[in-house]
């Protein structure tokens, strides 16, 4: 698919960011997000984004069907350089390179803001994100037992990482 248009997500942009990702919150593992988002939590969400850890979306025909963001990884000073990637594509739209291309931007534009690392990672059971994270160069570091619970299961969480300045 290439005809769509990677930008910075706007604030008329959180509704649709909403509806992609509570499709989620209520049918898949791939938050743990049990109560649907509210639009005060994503402004509040959109109100924390910046250089470093920026909102994008992907656009087609002037809709939103697909985002990405980088959140802080830990709130410790130290761990400024580290962030962590969010990619979520509208479900009737898969399998169509967009998750690749707003991963794609999004270590581009984490280079551009001087961050070191991305962390990715997913709950254990969801294939599809690890295996774009791993598509992209991320490497698998690890997988925690049992830390999450959702749909009445416990579920492993597997992390990935992504070095972006590994002669640093
Ligand atoms: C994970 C997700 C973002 C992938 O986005 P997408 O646009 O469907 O993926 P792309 O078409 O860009 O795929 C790029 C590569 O990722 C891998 N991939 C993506 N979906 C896959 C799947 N279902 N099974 C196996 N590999 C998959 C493949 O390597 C693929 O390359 P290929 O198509 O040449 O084989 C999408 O499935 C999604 O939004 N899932 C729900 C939300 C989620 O899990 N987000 C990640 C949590 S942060």
């Amino acid at each position: 698919m290439s005809d769509f248009a990677i930008r910075l997500a706007a604030e008329n942009d959180l509704e649709a960011i909403r509806d992609i990702y509570n499709y989620y919150v209520r049918t898949s593992t791939c938050t743990y997000q049990i109560e649907l988002d509210t639009a005060e939590e994503r402004r509040a969400w959109f109100r924390e984004r910046s250089a470093k850890h920026p909102a994008t979306v992907a656009e087609a025909d002037g809709v939103v069907i697909g985002w990405a963001a980088l959140s802080p990884w830990k709130s410790r000073c130290g761990y400024a350089w580290a962030a962590e990637a969010s990619v979520y594509i509208h479900h009737a739209h898969h399998r169509r390179g967009l998750g690749k291309a707003l991963l794609l931007d999004l270590i581009e534009r984490a280079k551009a803001a001087g961050l070191h690392t991305i962390i990715g990672g997913a709950s254990s059971d969801q294939s599809a994100s690890l295996a774009l994270q791993v598509a992209l160069g991320f490497i698998p570091i690890g997988t925690f037992r049992e830390v999450g619970r959702k749909f009445d299961r416990w579920l492993d969480v597997t992390y990935t990482q992504l070095l972006l300045k590994p002669e640093n």
